[in-house]
């Protein structure tokens, strides 16, 4: 029997508009999805938007909208978004739908009634944005810790959801489970959350103050908190699925945004388990896109990434395969369109198109088109080297490591061009047609096997591939390699236009191509830099939150930082001045954006500012003031 494999995307609210944050964590949910089909199992995608809260009730009222007809139509453009991006999803979930609200409710009364839900007067600080509550002592200069909004002193009595009580069960979980938060620092995190005392969740809100939510079944004063509600969309699906194979609870992956790692790792398994049912099995909360300047990108800068305009720009499969090639999976990345067309340009329309386009066009021309029947020998090297890539593709994928699983199938792509290049069966055609015949069903064969391995992640553009290749749909056992050669031997293959056109942008006259820059005669200038120039670089505060010495070095010590929205490791040349221990818990100034670079064998992400004078060492930081990490300096 196949294995079941049940991954879920957050649901996203409606009321944006979708962007590049929620087009990745989509991307990779099919990506991921369509691997694992790839390897024979049945896999159940969900996804889906979150409709109840004050913001959508607000936003229908000015629209002259109910709330339910604002949701069908902003939940739609997900939907088509969706489609445009190719992502195949078996589910698609509204928080608003019947399925869903009853469950809610049900589970609310079982909460309830086992005595984990209790009534109480609350004061505290409510954004309405982030529709929530802060302590006093969350608020950041009297502003929401979150977006720095204003936030008003409300006093109501609420329903709580006894989530203390859970805090050990909680922490234990977790030590059993190392993996059940990826990647790894983030368990970490969640585990520093649960160390301070976990209080009680706010799970509703006075209707009086908000209507739009699903209603507390014991009492029609109050409406569920949008969290609690939203999170339980994920056990709804497997209750009460659409047609076809229900997907089986605990959920294999919920793919989420480090930014909402909170709710994922502490809220949910608590509530879960407080209902009876088991917490998921894995929780995997990937980093972020950020603006070119690493800022975060936010309507109010303009600065955000919409996915539909790139997608029609560079079409959809470049857009996905820029989006997996270029974020390590954990880690955030910088959004760079210069990147997404070097990458359309080298990695798709050089190395893989090329390859698909010579080797159609000189069966086309020399052998009608047919792949010629080969026996093949165990000793050649690029078949050898096909063996080791495709399970190691496959491992990579296990491992989430989809950067590095497309990186080593274009490696192998590369190798074919280059034996391709070297077997020269455009020279050897004329003398030796048997030899000309072998190089191309040898590298007809490779890009078969590469365009498989890629499927996942450009679906479209890899089918129009293998019917080319004049094979039609993808087999499951396509990914390994077992008789080289068999699925294309006899098969005719048809030569077109190139699949991946090299993008050339416009040259418009409002952005004139931009001259070359004379390096030599900038550096005559006067050895100034401007300000743009210097404005490249990105420094930022960052406290030091581990430090140890790098053994057998003198000079060296390995930091981990604190950069705000990440945490990074350093190493920094300054073993003869400080002992680590004198380091931690002070504020640095770091240069964030520099290229990360391996320090006798160790990743350095960045580089600590310091000042030398005579035999002393005085790190920069920031004077007075109680500054927080991953701020700007400027
Ligand atoms: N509605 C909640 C989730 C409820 S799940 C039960 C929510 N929605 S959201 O619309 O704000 O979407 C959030 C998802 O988009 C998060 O996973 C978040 O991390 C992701 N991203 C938003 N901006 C992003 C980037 N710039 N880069 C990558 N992902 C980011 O939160």
């Amino acid at each position: 029997m196949s294995k079941n494999f049940y991954l879920t995307t957050p649901l996203y609210y409606v009321n944006d508009e979708p962007h590049i944050g929620h087009a990745y964590t989509t991307v990779l949910a099919d990506v991921i999805a369509r691997y694992h089909r790839l390897f024979g199992e049945t896999v159940h995608l969900l996804t889906g938007t979150d409709e109840h809260g004050q913001k959508v009730a607000d936003a229908s009222a000015k629209l002259g909208r109910t709330p339910l007809e604002h949701c069908d139509i902003t939940s739609q453009r997900f939907v088509n978004v969706w489609e445009k991006l190719g992502v195949e999803y078996n589910d698609f979930i509204r928080t608003t739908e019947p399925r869903h609200t009853t469950l809610v409710a049900e589970i609310l009364t079982r909460l309830n009634d086992k005595g984990d839900i209790y009534k109480q007067e609350y004061e505290g600080w409510y954004s309405v944005f982030e529709e929530r509550f802060f302590t006093e002592k969350d608020l950041v200069d009297g502003m929401d810790p979150i977006g720095g909004r204003p936030v008003e002193k409300i006093k109501e009595t609420n329903y709580f959801f006894k989530m203390s009580n859970y805090q050990e069960w909680l922490i234990d979980h977790y030590e059993n489970h190392p993996d059940a938060v990826l990647p790894g620092f983030r368990l970490n995190e969640v585990l520093g959350f649960l160390r301070q005392p976990l209080g009680d969740l706010c799970i509703s809100r006075p209707k009086s103050r908000l209507s739009w939510g699903i209603p507390i079944p014991w009492d029609e004063d109050y409406v569920t908190y949008v969290w609690f509600d939203a999170l339980l969309n994920y056990y709804t699906a497997t209750v009460h699925p659409p047609e076809g194979i229900a997907p089986k609870w605990p959920a294999d992956f919920h793919l989420i945004g480090k930014d909402i790692l909170t709710t994922h790792a502490v809220y949910w398994p608590i509530m879960l388990h407080a209902a009876g049912l088991e917490p998921p099995k894995h929780i995997l909360a990937h980093g972020w896109w950020m603006a070119k300047d690493a800022a975060k990108m936010s309507k109010s800068r303009g600065n955000v990434v919409k996915p539909l305009d790139l997608a029609d720009i560079y079409g959809p499969d470049s857009f996905r395969y820029y989006l997996m090639r270029d974020m390590v999976l954990g880690q955030d990345a910088n959004f760079s369109e210069e990147m997404v067309v070097k990458r359309l340009n080298s990695d798709l329309a050089n190395d893989l198109g090329n390859l698909l386009n010579r080797v159609t066009k000189l069966l086309t021309q020399h052998f009608d088109g047919v792949v010629p029947e080969v026996e093949w020998s165990d000793e050649d090297s690029l078949i050898e080297l096909a063996n080791q890539t495709a399970p190691k593709v496959h491992n990579l994928v296990e491992d989430l490591q989809i950067h590095s699983a497309i990186e080593e199938t274009l490696q192998f792509v590369r190798a074919t061009n280059r034996v391709i290049a070297n077997d020269a069966p455009w020279t050897t055609i004329k003398s030796d047609k048997e030899a000309a015949g072998k190089a191309l069903a040898k590298a007809a064969e490779a890009v078969r096997l590469a365009t498989v391995l890629l499927y996942p992640v450009m679906p479209v553009k890899c089918s129009e591939i293998l019917s080319r290749l004049g094979i039609g749909d993808i087999e499951v056992t396509d990914w390994e390699v077992t008789n080289w050669g068999d699925r294309l031997a006899g098969k005719t293959v048809t030569h077109g236009d190139p699949l991946f056109p090299r993008y050339k942008p416009p040259v418009t006259e409002d952005a004139p191509a931009k001259p070359k820059q004379d390096k030599k005669a900038k550096k005559e200038d006067s050895g100034m830099i401007t300000f743009d120039q210097f404005k490249e670089l990105d420094l930022r505060t960052a406290v030091v939150v581990a430090a140890e010495e790098v053994e057998k070095s003198d000079k060296l010590l390995k930091l981990q930082i604190d950069l705000g929205t990440e945490s990074r490791q350093l190493v920094a040349g300054v073993k003869q001045f400080f002992k680590p221990e004198e380091l931690i818990g002070k504020t640095v100034i770091v240069v964030a954006n520099l290229k990360p670079a391996k320090i006798f064998g160790i990743e350095s992400q960045g580089m600590m500012l310091a000042v030398r004078h005579g035999d002393s060492l005085t790190y920069l930081t920031p004077a007075g003031g109680d500054v927080p990490p991953g701020m700007r300096v400027s």
